[in-house]
């Protein structure tokens, strides 16, 4: 069982969100959380892998509040739905845990002409927590958690090619993927001080899941030697999503220090700093700015 540590916090009444929930580190969030008591909506893509997750979660929590969303985060139009399927069937939202990931061989474009991990991995949880702000709000205090990755560090935005537009690395757009959620976060955290909705971000750490696949023969080696287990990778997202002692604190990077497998993770010294560019107000406005047109969300008031 994965502890946050809090052995008897519960979150019965809470309604929580995990996008990308039918696998990896996602589905380890939602069990997570569905062991708290909390009533869960996992959001997948694919009707039977999420059905599959949503039985195998129900089945090791004995948590009956589970509920499953469909939708592909690559399609715009979809997000919008999820948000109004939403809001038909739940009057609050606790938790947002915004997942969903992807890594692509090649550069593909969504049906929106978007590039394909710019739209799901950074796009997708702009516009679903926007989309979702005012429910939040009227169910404060609530959280919103980002997953993103140290990988960040390793890169600077460039702005011409956030799409892959002139050149295609998937680990550079990856990593530049991971970068616009910190500094998203961030600016988020800080349109929504005294709101009662706090934002924070969090490195699951280097993790053994599907989002490596296709891989080597010695990749896989490598990873299963040295990557942590899902529920390990899913440790600090709980943490996040649920520490009481968390009550309040918003505008953070959280990542593990502890890289190697069989290292135990402690949350409670995860606190860490993120790149230098992820602090700049002026990118995180034009991050900001560029995320509203691709969304058509341009006249967002908060
Ligand atoms: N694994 C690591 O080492 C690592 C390290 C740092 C950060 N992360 C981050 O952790 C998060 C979870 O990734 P993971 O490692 O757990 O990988 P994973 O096992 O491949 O899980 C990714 C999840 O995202 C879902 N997803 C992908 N594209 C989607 C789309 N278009 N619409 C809706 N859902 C979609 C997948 O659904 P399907 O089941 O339908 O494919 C799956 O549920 C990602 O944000 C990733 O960047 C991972």
């Amino acid at each position: 069982m994965i502890s946050t540590g809090l052995s008897d916090y519960r979150m019965e009444g809470q309604v929580c969100m995990v996008t990308g929930a039918s696998s990896g580190i996602g589905k380890e969030i939602a069990l997570g959380l569905a062991r708290l008591g909390a009533t869960i909506v996992l959001v997948c893509r694919d009707a039977g892998r999420g059905q599959a997750a949503l039985a195998e979660i129900q089945r090791s929590s004995g948590n009956n509040s589970l509920d499953l969303l469909l939708a592909d985060l690559s399609s715009q139009k979809q997000i919008r739905k999820l948000a109004k399927d939403f809001r038909q069937k739940y009057r609050a939202l606790h938790v947002l845990v915004n997942n969903a990931g992807i890594v692509t061989q090649t550069r593909c474009l969504s049906e929106d002409g978007i590039e394909i991990m710019f739209a799901v991995n950074y796009l997708a949880y702009f516009l679903l927590s926007n989309l979702l702000l005012d429910v939040l709000k009227a169910s404060a205090p609530s959280r919103i958690v980002n997953i993103t990755s140290s990988i960040h560090k390793s890169v600077r935005l460039d702005f011409s090619n956030l799409q892959g537009e002139k050149r295609f690395n998937k680990n550079l757009i990856y990593a530049q993927n991971k970068l616009a959620d910190v500094i998203f976060t961030y600016e988020l955290a800080r349109r929504l001080e005294n709101t009662g909705v706090t934002v924070t971000c969090a490195c699951p750490g280097a993790t053994a899941t599907r989002i490596w696949e296709p891989s080597s023969r010695f990749m896989d080696t490598l990873f299963k030697t040295f990557m942590k287990e899902p529920a390990e990778g899913a440790r600090i997202p709980l943490y996040l999503a649920t520490s009481p002692e968390l009550e309040g604190v918003t505008c953070r990077y959280y990542q593990t220090r502890q890289h190697l497998k069989r290292s135990r993770v402690n949350p409670a010294n995860a606190a860490a700093r993120s790149s230098r560019e992820t602090y700049d107000k002026d990118i995180a406005k034009r991050l900001w700015q560029l995320s509203e047109e691709l969304t058509g969300l341009s006249n967002t008031t908060i």
